[in-house]
């Protein structure tokens, strides 16, 4: 009897460990999930890049760049600030836009064009101003003029 009250005891305490990790876990990707998970997210930053190369305010950024890879990275990148399952694997921030010349303006310009992008595939705004917040950070790595 004694082992069974011991055992019942060990299998009460793992439930509750595990579900308070699924809880943990869920709570880290709710931004992920809001925003469609990888495939919504990767719907968006489509439209994304198409509305940069649209933007005479920093279009010419992008001429030389290859806007398949770039949607790739923004996705990987976006998916794992987000809380979701991925690795990004592009350059670091800084690297990459070290000799771009990127002013506040430039850096506001872009943002204004993801949230114009999210806007189309109806990501609430509570949404879009959260992933926005977490990109906000990086503008220290980003502009350099
Ligand atoms: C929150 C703001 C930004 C984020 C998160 C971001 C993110 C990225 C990522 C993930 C890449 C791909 C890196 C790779 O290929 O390994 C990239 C490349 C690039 N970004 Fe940004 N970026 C931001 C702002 C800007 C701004 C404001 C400009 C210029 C107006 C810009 C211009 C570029 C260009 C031209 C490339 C391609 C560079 C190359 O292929 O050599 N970025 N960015």
């Amino acid at each position: 009897m004694k082992i069974f009250s011991f055992t019942g005891k060990v299998l009460a305490g793992l439930a509750l460990f595990i579900s308070l990790s699924a809880h943990a876990q869920g709570s880290d990707d709710a931004l992920y999930q809001s925003l469609g998970a990888k495939q919504g997210i990767s719907n968006f930053v489509n439209s994304f890049v198409t509305i940069i190369l649209a933007d005479p305010r920093i279009n010419k950024a992008f001429d030389e760049t290859d806007m398949e890879r770039l949607s790739v990275m923004l996705t990987e990148q976006f998916c794992q600030l987000s809380g979701g399952p991925c690795k990004y694997s592009g350059r670091s921030m800084d690297d990459v836009h070290k000799d771009l010349a990127i002013t506040n303006m430039h850096f506001n310009a872009l943002a204004e064009d993801l949230q114009i992008a999210m806007e189309k595939h109806q990501v609430p705004s509570s949404v879009q101003n959260k992933l926005i917040a977490r990109l906000a950070p990086m503008q220290r790595n980003i502009v350099t003029k």
